[in-house]
């Protein structure tokens, strides 16, 4: 496919959207309320927006690699601070899907040379955490799949574990935190996890002075 392609094809969508609402971009262009923010894996096959029925407007996006939550992130915690304490979003949502090509690499042995391994080796940490159950899945397909749902789950409590949603929770009751799993082959969310505010967790992990 030609690169030409996708700026073509974005003059026929600007000229569509304004054909069905002449107002279309200048109310978007004066105003961002999402009350959603996506935390999902970089994944062609996973578009936020396509896969939930949202509009522009309406859902503030992050994307990596097996949609890690790792605490050293600037960029995550950079948009993680940005939608709770200034878009003031709900709930954030972190998406992973079955067949996880980031997930499938980080349990083999195969070395992905300096950076990827660097990222891989957060996901060997959270198949560590579940061994026990992972290793008596014999199954290759099916051990990916439980481990795209536990590494959700993993991540959501990484998210609760920031000083940014426990200061969110105690002064805002907001968000609600919630970890999800798409299906490439069948396009369903499958709901795995999820955390009300004031959850209690692991007292290290707790803040006192918030
Ligand atoms: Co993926």
């Amino acid at each position: 496919m030609p690169y030409e392609k996708l700026l073509h094809d974005n003059k026929a969508w600007a000229k569509e959207m304004v054909q069905d609402n002449p107002d279309y971009f200048k109310r978007l262009a004066q105003l961002q309320t999402p009350e959603f923010l996506w935390i999902g894996c970089s994944d062609s096959r996973v578009p936020a927006d396509r896969i939930t029925g949202t509009q522009p407007g309406e859902i503030f996006v992050h994307r990596n690699i097996a949609n890690l939550v790792i605490h050293t992130d600037v960029n995550l915690l950079s948009v993680l601070d940005f939608a709770v304490n200034h878009l003031k979003i709900k709930h954030v949502i972190v998406c992973g899907h079955y067949g996880c090509g980031g997930i499938k690499a980080a349990i083999t042995n195969h070395d992905y040379k300096y950076i990827l391994n660097m990222w891989l080796r957060n996901i060997k940490d959270v198949y560590l955490l579940y061994k026990d159950e992972l290793d008596a899945i014999k199954d290759e397909e099916q051990k990916t799949n439980r481990l795209v749902e536990l590494n959700v789950k993993e991540q959501v409590l990484r998210l609760a574990k920031t000083s940014i949603i426990q200061r969110a929770w105690k002064y805002d009751n907001r968000p609600m935190l919630h970890g999800w799993v798409y299906g490439l082959k069948d396009g369903i969310i499958k709901t795995i996890f999820d955390m009300q505010p004031g959850t209690a967790l692991d007292s290290i992990y707790e803040y006192d002075d918030l």
